[in-house]
């Protein structure tokens, strides 16, 4: 996608370096972040820098690809020792995401299949990038089966971040939004903070305000009251890892509006890759769901009146926080799952077909 009229990937990878957008200067400011080796990737997506499941994924990959190329110095012997240790520490950053394990074993098996390290090497940048430009190319394909839902006048409502920025490129929520704006179709996107980190207020109303898609911020409570006055027509969420069952994890507070939206008769998507899905897991209780610092509850980070970003306590001082990330929203509540291979609906047979 463009900013300021140069088109730009989430990440990518440069010589050894990863190179990604600073999603937690955003949208305050635009930077570039280079990440010299695997342990600075991986604590880029620990500490958000870059994050939604597509751009976990193939930051991941670039993190393996790194782990290759930095392992060549140790010579054969160790060389695989080094690079299955670098495997764990990289899985260990975001434990929700399933493109994050989807990755790292495509990158560790394809090195894995050569027979002398530097062609493992090789071999693991070029799987890293293919992961890469499979998820642009897949997100592309959503916004194509998406957009024929999307009818004249809809108001959509969306939570947290699965735009361009969650992704390698054109996301996956948002991405029938994008086709069916550029079609011509008027719509307007209601877009819900998302506390704590609020990726909603923050990402996805700068994608599309950068987009010039009409959209509205929403208080993260507002939308079952929204829904139950018919206001709005559809919802279209992303999401982290999907069940076999068809159940899906994703950003908390997911959960909370597939429930008003079955009781308001909102039809409810879920817009997401094939390779978010995870035929091991048969159901979302298996999901292990992260757990992340009381201070994103606790503080709320934002720019002063003199252009400066400043982090702030915004709850009552001592008192402490719980802060799961992700949650499950049941199968049963969720109309379709939007994939790059057509809508399916969430159960286990239409999602096994996916595969075969
Ligand atoms: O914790 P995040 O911001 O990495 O959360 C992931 C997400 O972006 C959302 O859950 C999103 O809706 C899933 S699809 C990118």
């Amino acid at each position: 996608m463009k900013v300021n009229d140069k088109h730009y990937r989430t990440v990518w990878m440069e010589g050894s370096n990863v190179k990604l957008i600073e999603q937690n200067l955003l949208p305050f400011e635009f930077e570039i972040y280079t990440a010299d080796d695997y342990i600075d990737t991986c604590a880029a997506i620990q500490s958000m820098q870059v994050r939604g499941a597509g751009a976990i994924g193939a930051t991941a990959g670039y993190a393996m690809a790194q782990a290759f190329l930095e392992s060549l110095d140790t010579g054969a012997t160790k060389f695989w020792n080094e690079v299955e240790q670098a495997k764990k520490t990289i899985e260990s950053t975001r434990p929700t995401a399933q493109n994050l394990f989807y990755a790292t074993n495509r990158v560790f098996d394809a090195g894995k299949q050569e027979n002398n390290i530097e062609d493992s090497v090789r071999v693991a940048v070029e799987q890293a990038q293919k992961i890469a430009d499979e998820d642009a190319a897949a997100c592309k394909k959503i916004g194509e089966y998406g957009a024929e839902l999307i009818k004249l006048g809809f108001r959509i409502g969306t939570h947290c971040n699965a735009g361009w920025l969650a992704f390698v490129d054109n996301g996956s929520a948002l991405s029938p939004i994008y086709v069916a704006h550029r079609n011509g179709i008027e719509l307007t996107v209601y877009a819900d903070e998302t506390r704590p980190r609020s990726q909603g207020a923050r990402l996805t109303a700068w994608e599309l305000y950068n987009e010039n898609v009409n959209h509205f911020i929403v208080p993260d409570n507002a939308m079952p009251y929204l829904m139950s006055r018919g206001e709005i027509d559809m919802f279209i969420v992303g999401s982290d890892r999907i069940a076999a069952n068809g159940d899906v994890a994703n950003k908390i507070g997911t959960m909370g509006k597939a429930i008003a939206a079955k009781r308001f008769g909102v039809p409810f998507y879920v817009a997401a890759p094939t390779s978010t899905i995870d035929l091991n897991c048969s159901s979302g209780s298996k999901i292990p769901i992260e757990q992340r610092s009381q201070d994103e509850v606790l503080y709320q980070t934002g720019i002063d009146e003199d252009g400066f970003i400043q982090k702030i306590l915004v709850c009552s001082p001592g008192s402490k926080a719980i802060n799961p990330a992700f949650d499950i929203t049941p199968a049963e509540l969720i109309t379709g799952i939007i994939t790059e291979k057509g809508i399916v609906k969430p159960n286990v047979d239409e999602i096994k077909n996916l595969f075969s």
